[in-house]
């Protein structure tokens, strides 16, 4: 080999790493967050969220549920930007008023109330979208005792829109394939996908997510059979047909305050509450991932902080793009 050509040879090489270096911080959004963040600017920021949830979380115990499946609304729909947060404009319904999110989203008022400590301590620097994922975070710790560090830097969007819910946000009748289609399209593996519908470990559901299951499931069966018909009774008799109220029934009958992998138990007695669920353990794209999570339960735990810090990385706003907002309901 002369000179000239390995010299070439080494150009070759340099573009190859430069490109690839490109690729890699386009493909993944989550490079440009970081543990830490505001350490410079607001050290106290993560504290005070802590604290805020803290607070709510002993005084009502349903709000760390609420707080986490307020980061996954938010993160599914249009990235991790706060787009969930914001309220309606007038002739624009926002995703807070979908059926998918009003009335059954919880957890607004913590997030404002943490927002308006920060803003008074420093003004215009810590996003709604960051609040939203450091308190999701303190929520699986209050609830399971799972701790993690959250990369943040994230910033708000200026646009949520009721039709993007819509062609988002997985419905509870999903089967396990839709599930897995639903989450690749968010760069979530199967894996991730399993591992974070545990966190129905905790929290409520109400009856007409579900009440399909109990009283006209098809044309043969009215009852879905995949459920305990032991279970089934229970839940007609809290979720009865002819109510004009809509009762919540816990998603987990095992450890229901507890954020554990006794959901997964749950799925093997054929007692997951949604048809999004139970398939976990009844289809075979995913019932080994749903017996392992059954089985060991610190790896699950381990396997749920970093499935929520990939979830928490969706799309973020970084940099110059979006902005910090002054209140989490509206833009500035
Ligand atoms: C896999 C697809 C998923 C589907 C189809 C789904 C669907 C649902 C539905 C229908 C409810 C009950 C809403 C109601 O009727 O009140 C619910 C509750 C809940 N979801 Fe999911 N979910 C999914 C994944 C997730 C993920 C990834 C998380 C968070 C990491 C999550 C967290 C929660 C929590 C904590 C609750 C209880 C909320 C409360 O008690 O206020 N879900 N989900
Ligand atoms: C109803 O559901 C059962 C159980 O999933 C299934 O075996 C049956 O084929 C279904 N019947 C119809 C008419 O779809």
């Amino acid at each position: 080999m002369n000179f000239k050509s390995s010299e070439s040879v080494e150009v070759v090489w340099f573009c190859c790493l430069i490109l690839s270096c490109v690729v890699s911080t386009m493909g993944d959004s989550s490079s440009q967050l970081m543990v830490g963040y505001y350490s410079g600017s607001c050290p106290a920021a993560e504290v005070i969220v802590r604290n805020v949830v803290n607070k709510a979380a002993s005084q009502n115990p349903g709000i760390a549920a609420g707080l986490i499946r307020l980061h996954f609304h938010d993160c599914f729909v249009r990235g991790c930007d706060g787009s969930v947060l914001l309220n309606s404009t007038p002739g624009i319904p926002s995703e807070k008023s979908h059926p998918a999110n009003n009335p059954s989203l919880k957890g607004f008022e913590v997030i404002d109330e943490a927002k308006s400590k920060l803003e008074t301590m420093c003004p215009n620097v810590v996003s709604c979208s960051d609040i939203l994922a450091f308190a999701a975070r303190d929520s699986v710790f209050k609830a399971g005792g799972i701790n993690y560090a959250v990369p943040s830097g994230r910033r708000d969007g200026r646009v949520s829109l009721f039709d993007e819910v819509t062609q988002n946000l997985p419905p509870p009748s999903f089967d396990a394939k839709q599930l897995v289609d639903n989450f690749a399209r968010k760069g979530l593996s199967l894996d991730e996908m399993v591992t974070l519908s545990g966190a129905h470990s905790i929290g409520v559901s109400h009856c007409s997510s579900f009440s399909n299951r109990l009283y006209n499931f098809n044309a043969t069966h009215p009852q879905d059979p995949s459920m305990d018909p032991k279970y089934a009774a229970l839940l007609k008799n809290k979720c009865p047909q002819t109510s004009s109220q809509d009762p919540t029934v816990s998603l987990d009958s095992l450890t229901p305050g507890r954020l554990d992998n006794q959901y997964y138990v749950g799925l093997r007695n054929r007692r997951g509450l949604l048809t999004s669920d139970q398939t976990l353990l009844t289809s075979p794209l995913t019932s080994r991932n749903a017996w392992n999570n059954a089985r060991f339960g610190s790896n699950w735990d381990a396997k749920f902080a970093a499935a929520m810090v990939r979830m928490g990385s969706i799309e973020v706003l970084t940099g110059t793009q979006g902005e910090i907002r002054k209140i989490c309901s509206a833009v500035n």
